[in-house]
């Protein structure tokens, strides 16, 4: 072989990799965007090992002048990355040897590609979780400022996509406030245990030098350390986990988008967007296309999927690493920039929404959305709620077939079906009376809607 065709591993092999081979096995088309953790993981491996008496402090003086040269580099563009070498974690150190000569060679004392690797991922994705749970949270008071102009603003509620009950459409959206509460204190509970450190499991058994992991894993601050280095090597539950909790987010903000598009649809006409988030058509004159709520949709298809494609890299793995964890990357890196992207886009999305009252009003007062307040009525009255319901459904039959809602009957037209009902009744079946009685924690009802949101700026302020 070649001087050049070496690889750093190559010492026991007579041939060199094809060249679809290097490409196949090849990582660094990828993993170069791990090169500020790789560094941040040598640094702190290097003063450890410096510490311990395993490397002289010349040796760590020279590999942290070598790695801020390369950081240099990195950051100005300037470094070469090399399909030839493989990964991340050989550019640098190849780097680092030219730099700083054999030096560079004692970095790797102690330590295999296997935990370097979990370690460059791990410090990764603390950073993308901080940053993801941020962006989250920008999107609930997004959430809140448009909910705070719409305590009082009432609409219909669905089920089944049938009219249901009136609601606000202030209580409807913190409904998402709550999604997305839950999804932030997920994310700080799967950073918990991302946040462990694996260097010291070298490449699955342990190192035999003096190491100090416990040093290492403060000076990265780390919660922990991986507690058995077969383990710290292999699994990537914790990169799953995330990506179970970023599809979560993903299918939050993806049901919000269909009720964004529907609302947005002029046969409904309850929002619309602002232009910018919009497109026209092609052949179509009229058209203002939901692009961007139709995009985060689709795009929830990916994220799920990047989430069955960990699980099924995991599930057959023997202990301890395999290359089929080199497949964790993509997929990872794709979850997090469609995330970010998402939530950014979202926050601002939402201050866009303009908000026709009138037809939310209109389509609450169809479909007879205070039947249920009617029946309830019926029970304060002594009547069984079975009953009740039974009488209501037929006075829902006679409106209909008048083409009128039953707050336009007659007390006398009512009355048929009950000889409880009284003049009283009107104010149950009104919108405004329907709403006001839902006056219970977690109900709709505008004063309670107003309370939710204070709760919730409370709850936002103490995260920070
Ligand atoms: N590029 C590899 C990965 O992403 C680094 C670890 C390689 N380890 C090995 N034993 N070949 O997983």
């Amino acid at each position: 072989m070649t001087e050049t065709d070496k690889k750093t591993w190559s010492g026991r092999f007579n041939e060199p990799v094809t060249a679809l081979v290097e490409r196949y096995t090849a990582s660094i088309p990828f993993d170069y965007r791990l090169a500020e953790y790789d560094i941040q993981g040598s640094l702190a491996h290097a003063r450890m090992l410096a510490t311990q008496n395993i490397i002289t402090q010349d040796d760590l003086a020279a590999i942290e002048r070598g790695l801020k040269q390369i950081t240099d580099e990195i950051q100005s563009g300037r470094f070469e990355w090399s399909l030839q070498l493989e990964d991340v974690h050989l550019n640098i150190e190849k780097r680092l040897t030219q730099l700083i000569g054999d030096a560079g060679k004692r970095l790797h004392t102690g330590r295999s590609r296997n935990d370097q690797v979990a370690t460059d991922i791990r410090l990764y994705l603390r950073a993308s979780i901080d940053e993801i749970s941020h962006l989250t949270r920008s999107l609930q008071q997004a959430i809140i400022d448009l909910a705070e102009n719409h305590t009082a603003t009432v609409m219909p509620g669905f089920t089944h996509l049938q009219v249901a009950q009136p609601v606000t459409f202030g209580h409807h959206l913190m409904a998402y406030f709550e999604m997305l509460k839950r999804d932030v204190k997920r994310l700080a509970d799967c950073r918990k245990r991302v946040n462990q450190l694996p260097l010291g499991a070298a490449a699955l058994a342990g190192t035999s030098y003096p190491i100090d992991r416990s040093q290492v894993a403060q000076s990265l601050s780390f919660d922990g350390i991986c507690e058995n280095s077969l383990d710290a090597v292999s699994d990537r539950d914790f990169a799953i986990e995330f990506c179970a909790c970023a599809a979560l987010i993903m299918t939050h903000l993806s049901r919000l988008s269909e009720e964004l598009i529907l609302w947005m649809s002029p046969a409904v006409g309850f929002i619309s967007l602002a232009d910018r988030f919009c497109t026209g058509s092609s052949i179509m004159p009229q058209k203002k296309n939901p692009d961007v709520p139709e995009l985060v949709r689709g795009k929830t298809g990916r994220v799920n999927g990047h989430l069955i494609a960990l699980l099924t890299l995991m599930k057959a793995q023997p202990l301890a690493y395999n290359k089929d964890n080199q497949e964790d990357k993509e997929p990872l890196f794709d979850t997090v920039n469609t995330l970010v992207d998402t939530l950014r886009i979202y926050a601002d999305m939402l201050t866009g929404v303009q908000v026709n009252a009138d037809a939310m009003r209109n389509a609450a007062l169809q479909g007879f959305s205070t039947a249920t307040d009617l029946a309830d009525y019926l029970v304060k009255k002594g009547i069984p709620f079975r009953d009740a319901h039974e009488i209501v459904a037929r006075s829902v039959q006679y409106a209909e077939q008048k083409t009128c809602d039953l707050s336009d009957l007659e007390l006398s037209e009512l009355q048929q079906f009950s000889s409880s009902i009284t003049s009283d009744v009107f104010s149950v079946l009104t919108l405004q009376g329907s709403l006001n009685s839902r006056d219970h924690p977690g109900g709709t009802a505008p004063a309670e809607v107003s309370k939710a949101i204070a709760n919730a700026k409370k709850w936002l302020s103490d995260q920070s």
